[in-house]
């Protein structure tokens, strides 16, 4: 909780439809400052729609939802209080890398030398000049966890980070998350890589149809599962394989 009381991250009953069909159905969730929260689930599940209501890119139908008590466009300082990968593949690929960051820091008011910071830090700095369109996944997936990062916000929202990431990569990027929530910060986090998740998150919540069926510390889920995050998922998921 942050002074005001309010966490970090919070969803209360988030409901959406799209042509008719409910796809995100009383979905409620927090994330506590120093905390990194893994959402799960089947491809489908209403995991990158619920990140999307949290983000203000989608209109709940109902419910709310709120980065550090205020829905995302009530903001003051957005790029600075939340900092967001939704698609990598999102980058232009006319553009360089340095040149989506530079933009990035414009937007979000910060100096240009940040931009510099940021690639050394994600990697990318040896490659900064190239368009984007001639980046691997994994690099444009560094990109985009840079431009998150650019204006030093306190709430991480991340759709399928470390898709595309080497193991090096990988493991730098749970390091970084961790260090993130360390310094009191609260990452929101969804992920198909359980084996990640189980190293990296305070707490999992698990979404199947859209309905939260799972939430709990991560030690919880590994003591319930037994033999791990990925028995506990298989478990709630019936071997499911999502997509209805
Ligand atoms: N704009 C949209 N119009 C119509 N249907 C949509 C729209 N956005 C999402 N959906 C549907 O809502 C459901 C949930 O999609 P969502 O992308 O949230 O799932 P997900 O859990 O992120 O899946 P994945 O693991 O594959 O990324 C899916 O059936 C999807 O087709
Ligand atoms: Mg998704």
């Amino acid at each position: 909780m942050d002074t005001d009381g309010h966490p970090p991250v919070q969803a209360t009953g988030l409901r959406k439809s799209f042509r008719g069909r409910l796809r995100v159905d009383d979905v409620s969730l927090a994330v506590g400052h120093g905390r990194v929260t893994g959402l799960l689930g089947p491809n489908g599940a209403g995991k990158t729609t619920t990140l999307r209501m949290l983000l203000g890119l989608v209109s709940p139908d109902a419910g709310r939802a709120t980065v550090l008590g205020r829905p995302y466009r009530d903001l003051d300082h957005p790029a600075r209080t939340v900092g967001a990968v939704l698609d990598a593949g999102g980058l232009h690929p006319a553009r360089t890398g340095r040149q989506h960051l530079r933009m990035a820091a414009l937007r979000a008011g910060v100096p240009a030398a940040r931009v510099e910071e940021v690639l050394h830090e994600v990697g990318m700095a040896p490659d900064a000049d190239r368009r984007a369109g001639s980046y691997s996944l994994g690099m444009r997936q560094r990109v985009a966890l840079a431009a998150a990062l650019v204006a030093r916000p306190r709430v991480l929202v991340l759709d399928e980070p470390a898709t595309g990431l080497d193991p090096t990569g990988m493991h730098w990027l749970r390091g970084r998350l961790r260090a993130f929530a360390d310094a009191g910060g609260a990452v929101l986090l969804s992920s198909h890589l359980l084996g990640d998740v189980e190293h990296v998150a305070d707490d999992v919540v698990v979404l199947v149809d859209g309905r939260v069926v799972a939430s709990s510390t991560t030690d919880q889920a590994l003591a319930a599962g037994g033999g791990g995050l990925e028995d506990f998922y298989l478990r709630l998921t019936d071997g499911r394989a999502g997509v209805r």
